[in-house]
């Protein structure tokens, strides 16, 4: 049985996603998980990118214990010294350069010849393998390269130096039986006597990111990418969930032996899905809802007499038995944090009073405090962590035009209010808050379900905004009771995020 590492990059490829945007706290949290799941190595981010995707690299570097952190660089000296830099700290420091391969993007984009782009990925894997020994190098559109340019592309780069050689299917073109035909046509053509690991990098623009990256592996691939619940650029990126399960349930078949902790699998899925304001399909394999859920008369009937007829998961493999640990009113500091620890909620001792406080509140007005409503509060602290400023009070007053909404804001040191009316509540509060920011924003989206399907769940909003003077798109996200506190929470959290921005746009002309 060959073994099989997880790379997984929901920090990076993940975060490309439209609208995702993760603080640095979030990011740890996530990488924390991520290692409590197994994977082998964690993809930070890019930190010639931006000083916040630098910042978050080394912030993980300096954290995790038995994963490898890994940085994203092109090929130019000036990536590679920023990724050096931000993972040196790592225990287990790798580097991931690439740089793309086909003809459309050397015409196109780089403007290069393919002698030249030989030339750079010789100079620059060098260059890289100087500073940190593990280097893995990717052709950027590998499955739209020419074959015999991919394997000199290859056959350059693991003669610099690169001990990892990742074939991304950037565009999502490829098919599970080509994408095993280039696998093995490398792994055969590929000359070194140090042994050389590859991996396959899947966007899921065709559907089968999950299925191309298998027939990788079934080919000999020794490394997968992904993300987790699948988040990334356009349609996202192969699902490491899918993927991990697909390999333990269908081991007769790969005949691999992976490394994740499979119980921890939603637990990191909801995490992901939390902090990204990206929800879940119910249908989604592995992690949806409706995953373990059997509707028709004949399944139910059926699994209450074997849950084999039905099912070829069990809820338990993947962590989703619900509750082990319930909590109510009377539970108290010790109850929550055995709580948090089960749903692999990594916290500092200093945020337990904060956190206690919250579920106290919510406890004292339902008979039982769900997991859900757990990770919703987490969540919503670690949104308001670095925040310029914090809602305190909303109220509301009927007016002839519609309503009037008059919001309190902490900054640090002072409170202040703002009113504005509106045709009805979200409007007058959104207009209170853009009078609170002063930046100049259209709202892209606005969205709000619940965390739980009962009535008294919590409500989780999520606004997408766009950040006219530099035209990112930001997502807030919000949680409350009350869906017209989460709603503001969600836009002055995208606000916030925003600001954080402009601080950085100001530090970085400065
Ligand atoms: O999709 C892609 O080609 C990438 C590379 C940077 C590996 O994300
Ligand atoms: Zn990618």
């Amino acid at each position: 049985m060959r073994n099989i590492e997880f790379f997984d990059t929901t920090l990076r490829d993940g975060e490309q996603q439209a609208g995702i945007n993760f603080s640095i706290k979030e990011k740890m949290m996530i990488a924390k998980q991520l290692e409590k799941w197994g994977v082998t190595v964690i993809e930070g981010g890019f930190p010639a990118a931006s000083p916040d995707s630098f910042a978050s690299v080394k912030a993980i570097a300096g954290v995790l214990t038995t994963a490898s952190v890994t940085a994203l660089a092109r090929c130019v000296k000036s990536d590679i010294d920023r990724a050096v830099e931000a993972v040196k700290g790592a225990k287990f420091p790798q580097l991931h350069v690439f740089i793309a391969t086909s003809d459309i993007h050397l015409k196109h984009k780089l403007n290069m010849g393919r002698q030249q782009v030989l030339d750079s990925i010789r100079e620059h894997v060098r260059y890289a393998c100087d500073r940190i020994p593990v280097v893995e190098f990717s052709p950027e559109d590998a499955t739209r390269t020419d074959r015999g340019f991919l394997l000199e592309a290859v056959q350059t780069a693991v003669d610099a130096g690169a001990t990892y050689i990742n074939i991304p299917d950037t565009v999502g073109y490829t098919t599970p039986q080509e994408f095993g035909d280039i696998f093995q046509f490398l792994i055969a053509n590929v000359k070194s006597d140090r042994d050389i690991i590859f991996s396959p990098h899947c966007h899921d623009d065709l559907g089968m990111a999950t299925a191309n990256s298998l027939a990788a592996i079934k080919a000999g691939a020794r490394r997968v990418e992904g993300t987790l619940n699948g988040i990334g650029e356009r349609a996202g990126n192969a699902a490491l969930e899918e993927v991990a399960i697909a390999l333990h349930i269908r081991k007769d078949f790969y005949q691999v032996q992976i490394p994740i902790h499979l119980e921890e699998t939603i637990n990191t899925s909801q995490l992901v899905s939390r902090l990204a304001g990206v929800s879940i399909p119910p249908n989604k394999a592995v992690v949806g809802l409706n995953a373990f859920a059997h509707e028709s008369g004949i399944h139910q009937d059926g699994v209450l007499k074997n849950p084999e007829t039905y099912e070829i998961i069990s809820p338990a493999l993947v962590g989703a038995t619900g509750t082990k640990l319930p909590l109510g009113k009377l539970s108290g500091r010790h109850a929550l944090t055995q709580k948090l620890h089960e749903l692999g909620i990594s916290f500092e001792e200093s945020e337990v009073e904060g956190l206690f406080k919250q579920f106290k509140a919510l406890a004292d007005k339902r008979q039982v405090v769900t997991d859900h409503d757990i990770r919703a509060i987490v969540a919503g602290t670690a949104l308001k962590e670095g925040a310029h400023f914090t809602l305190e009070n909303i109220q509301f007053e009927n007016i002839p035009e519609g309503r009037k909404a008059i919001l309190t804001f902490k900054t640090e040191g002072a409170v202040f209010v703002k009113e504005a009316s509106g045709k009805g509540s979200i409007d007058a509060m959104f207009k209170a808050i853009d009078l609170a920011f002063d930046q100049e924003v259209d709202l892209v989206s606005y969205h709000v379900e619940s965390v739980t399907g009962h009535l008294d769940a919590q409500a989780q909003a999520r606004v997408t905004v766009k950040n006219l003077a530099t035209g990112t798109v930001f997502s807030g996200k919000g949680s409350d009771y009350d869906v017209l506190i989460a709603s503001a929470n969600a836009y002055v959290n995208a606000y916030n995020r925003i600001i954080r921005e402009n601080n950085q746009v100001g530090e970085a002309s400065a």
